[in-house]
Order: C-alpha cells, then structure tokens, then sequence
C-alpha cells in the first residue's frame, strides 16, 4: 500500500495557503493588481498535471497569472531529466531570469519536478544558481504553500528534495488547461529501471491510487463537463499490484467507462512486456475507450532490448502489436523510439526500422540517446558516431514519415467526430480538434464550438494532421 500524506498535514498546507493570500491581498491593496504568477511545464504529462496541481494551490493562494516573465512576481518552472535538452533549455531559462532579478530583485523564482530531484542538479543549482528562491523535487509538490511562504518571507533560499519514495496527496486543488479533457494520474513512479532511463530514479517506486479516488475525482471532472479522460501512469499496466485489493488497469478502465458523462477515454503509457490479453480485451470491449494504444518499443534489435533491460524481444513485441490491430479494428498505434543506445550498431538500427515498417505506426516519439549521470547505460560506451547516429535519426523519420502520411490520407473523405480542442492559435477562425483516434483534424469554424463533439468531413491529409470542413448537420 502508498503511503498517504495524512490530512492534518495538508491542513497545515491549506493554512499556509491563507497566509500567503492575505499577503496577497496586502500586495494588493498596495499597488492595485493581485500578485501575477508565470509556470512553465518541461516533460511529459505527468509534469502537466503537476503543474495544473501547482497552479490550483497558486490560484487559491490568491495569485492571477500570466504568460510573460518580465512582468511577473513569481516564476516557477517545472522541470524534466529524461534527456539532457531538457535540462539545458531551463539552464538557459534561468540565464536570462537572473538578468530580470538584478533589475527586480522582489521576483520569485522557484524550481520544480524531475531536473531538481537528482542531487548533482539540486547542488549546481544551489551553488551556482544563488538567483532561485525556491527548489522543490517531485516527492514535495504538495508542500509548496509552505516552501512558497518561507521563499516569501525568509531571506534565502528554500530547497526541498529529499529523496522518498513518495507519498500520495490525494485532494490537493487544480486548475485545469481545458474544460473538456483532462489527465487522471493514477499512479506514480516507476520500477521498470530501464538501463538508459532516470524517471525511477526521480519520481520514486510505483504507487496507485485506489480506484475509489479515481473515480470520485473522475466523477467530478464529468459533472463539470469534461467528458474526455486520459488515464496516466508511466507504466498503467502495473496499475493496482501494489493496492490490497484485487484490481488491474484492466478493471480500472471498465469502471472508468461506467462513469456517466464520459465519453472518451485514453490512457498512457503501456509497457510491452505487461501489456497482455485482458487489457486488450478491456479495450475492445469498452466503448468508450477510443481505438487508440501508444506502446513504446524503444529498439528492434533484441540485444539492444535486452542492454536497455526492456524485458521483452521484438518478435513478442510484434505479436502483440498483431493481436491489438486484430481486435481493435482501425486502431491508431503510435510509439517512443530511441536512437544510438550505446550498444547499437548499424545493424541493430536496421532491426529498428525493420519494425517500424512491420508495426506501420501511425506516429512516433523518436529520441537520440541522451547520457543520464546515475543510470546504469551510462557506462557504456557508444559504438557509433554522433554522425553516424544522426543519420541513422534523419533516416528513421523518413521512413516513418512516409508511413504517417499514408496512414492520414486513409482518412480523407470519412466523417469523424471530432472533439473541438478551440480556435487555432495562428488564425482563430480555424478550429482546431481530435479525432476518436487522437489524429488533430483543423477546420472552419466559431469558437462557441470549443468543448463539443463536432462531425468533420476530412478533406486533406499531412504528415502530422488532417484538414477537414464541418458537416453542419452532425
Ligand atoms: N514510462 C514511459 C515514458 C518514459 S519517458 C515509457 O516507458 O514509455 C518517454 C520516453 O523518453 C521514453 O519512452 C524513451 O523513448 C525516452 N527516453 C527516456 N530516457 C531517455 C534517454 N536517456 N535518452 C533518450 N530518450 C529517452
Ligand atoms: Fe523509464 Fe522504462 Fe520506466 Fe518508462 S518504463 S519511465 S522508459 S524506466
Ligand atoms: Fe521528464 Fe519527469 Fe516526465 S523526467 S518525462 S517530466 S516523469
């Protein structure tokens, strides 16, 4: 069982919440605007949801927010580790926030998420970094009332990252991205250890929520009129073994579907090595799960797989790629791939490509190997070039390029129900929305559509999405 983080503690938060807010209202008595906060979310989903966590606990401590730095009075960026570029793009960030602070010395910047969680990263900022007010790791999320008001009213820095295996904090309050769709964490952490990877190593051991938080979270996002939910995890599949009851992902999603309101269900991501029949079977079975599966493969080659202690061959993994196209007709399959594990040769990269060809993804994720300091790859040595390995990358999004766009042009002339996402961000007389399927279709229409099941007739086909005109009566 998780352990919980116990409800006098988060009454202790929520009352650091009010300090903050009267603070807030001082603030604003004084100069006429409430205080103004800017986040900025690096990584995966997960981190999205964190920070829709972040920005509920900021809301209610009495802040508005913004989108632009220069003018704000507390920026906090919720950072990523997976891959070195992750990590330099907020470097970068924080270059050019130690010029805003000289010139506003008032400015409060704080750190969060995964970066922060590795101690080499959590020191060099405490070192070198002496502009950061605020440093939190992935396990303290639901202590920033508390980290925010010692920020606020000590004068130096607060660092927060010690290393846990993570409680849950179930009710912590969120400001949502949009009132249509929203991300369900229903567990956290990790216990694959991929060779290369370092998310066990900053977002803790596995731990599910029960179902009954779930779904009363999910109840709640349906009565406020969200109708489409996206199930998160890094391995879903591993949902429920460490909860006392008897109750797998598979379990899950079929009470998940009997929830009133819903529509569209999702769910990332799956792990290949757990992903198996009564899973797929759930997904055949429920009707409100779209027809839509990202199982990352990684490598082709089978030695590779085993160097990245994936835990399963290409051949199981092309089964089972069989099996979900058998039983869930029109299927849309996407995928994470890596190129340049140390141990890849050009050989093994050929077994790669050999499975994108094979498996006829409808996209991918494709990453360059990134060396992560405390995993254990980063002890290998890389067999290839950087140039070699860059070829390698050009080629592989050629091939699977060319199997996107065919993969889109089946779609030109069908109607699909689209879900309207809102206007497009360049030219707002162009919506844009999703199909059941996830592809993004963009078409002529008034905003007033946002939040609604739409018919759209595809007209155009991209590598990356479809274009498409309403069909008025649907
Ligand atoms: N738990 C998910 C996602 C993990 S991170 C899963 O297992 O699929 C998302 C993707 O980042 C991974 O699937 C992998 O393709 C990529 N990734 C992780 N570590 C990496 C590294 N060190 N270098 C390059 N890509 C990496
Ligand atoms: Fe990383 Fe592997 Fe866990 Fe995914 S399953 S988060 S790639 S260790
Ligand atoms: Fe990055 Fe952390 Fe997600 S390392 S990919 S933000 S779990």
């Amino acid at each position: 069982m998780a352990d919980y983080v116990e409800a006098s503690e988060l009454e202790r938060q929520k009352r650091y919440m009010i300090k903050i807010k009267a603070s807030n209202e001082r603030f604003r008595a004084r100069t006429g605007r409430a205080p103004v906060a800017v986040t900025q979310t690096y990584g995966c989903q997960q981190n999205e949801n964190d920070t829709e966590r972040i920005r509920g606990m900021l809301q209610e401590a009495g802040y508005q927010f913004g989108d632009d730095e220069k003018t704000a009075d507390l920026v906090i960026y919720n950072t990523c580790a997976v891959r070195e570029n992750a990590e330099q793009k907020v470097f970068g960030r924080l270059g050019i926030l130690k010029h805003l602070k000289e010139r506003r010395p008032e400015l409060v910047i704080g750190l969060c998420g995964c970066m922060v969680q590795q101690g080499h990263i959590a020191e060099k900022i405490r070192e070198t970094y002496k502009h950061v007010d605020l440093v939190f790791g992935t396990h303290a999320l639901y202590k920033l009332p508390e980290l925010l008001y010692r920020a606020l009213t000590e004068n130096r820095a607060v660092i927060d990252v010690e290393n846990s295996d993570g409680r849950i904090a179930e009710e912590l309050p969120i400001l949502r991205e949009s009132g249509s769709k929203a991300w369900v964490s229903v567990m956290y952490g990790c216990n694959n250890f991929c060779s290369y990877c370092i998310v066990p190593y900053v977002r803790g051991r596995e731990r599910s929520r029960t179902p009954e938080a779930v779904l009363s979270e999910i109840r709640s996002l349906a009565a406020s009129g969200v109708t489409e939910i996206c199930l998160l995890g890094q391995n879903v599949n591993s949902y429920g073994k460490d909860l006392e009851r008897q109750v797998d992902f598979a379990d899950l999603l079929r009470m998940v579907n009997g929830v009133e309101g819903v529509e569209r269900i999702r769910f990332m991501t799956s792990h290949p090595k757990d992903f198996g029949a009564r899973l797929l079977e759930a997904m055949a079975e429920c009707e409100k799960v779209c027809p839509q599966l990202h199982l990352p493969f990684q490598a082709g080659s089978d030695k590779v797989l085993k160097d990245m202690n994936r835990r399963y061959t290409k051949a199981e993994y092309l089964e089972k790629i069989a099996a979900v196209k058998q039983q869930i007709p029109g299927v849309a399959l996407s995928s994470d791939v890596i190129v340049g594990f140390p141990t890849e040769t050009n050989e093994d990269f050929e077994e790669t490509l050999d499975v994108l060809r094979r498996a006829e993804f409808d996209s991918i994720f494709s990453f360059i190997y990134s060396r992560r300091e405390g995993t254990p790859a980063a002890k290998l040595t890389p067999v290839l070039s950087e140039e070699e390995i860059h070829r390698n990358f050009e080629r592989l999004l050629e091939v699977q390029n060319e199997i996107s766009k065919k993969k889109n042009d089946a779609y030109v002339g069908r109607v699909e129900r689209v879900l309207v996402d809102g206007p497009s961000k360049t030219d707002p007389s162009v919506l844009s929305g999703r199909t059941a399927t996830g592809k993004i279709v963009n078409f002529k229409g008034g905003a007033e559509l946002t939040g609604r099941y739409k018919g759209v007739r595809i007209t155009q086909a991209h590598t990356w999405s479809l274009n498409g005109e309403l069909v008025e009566h649907q």
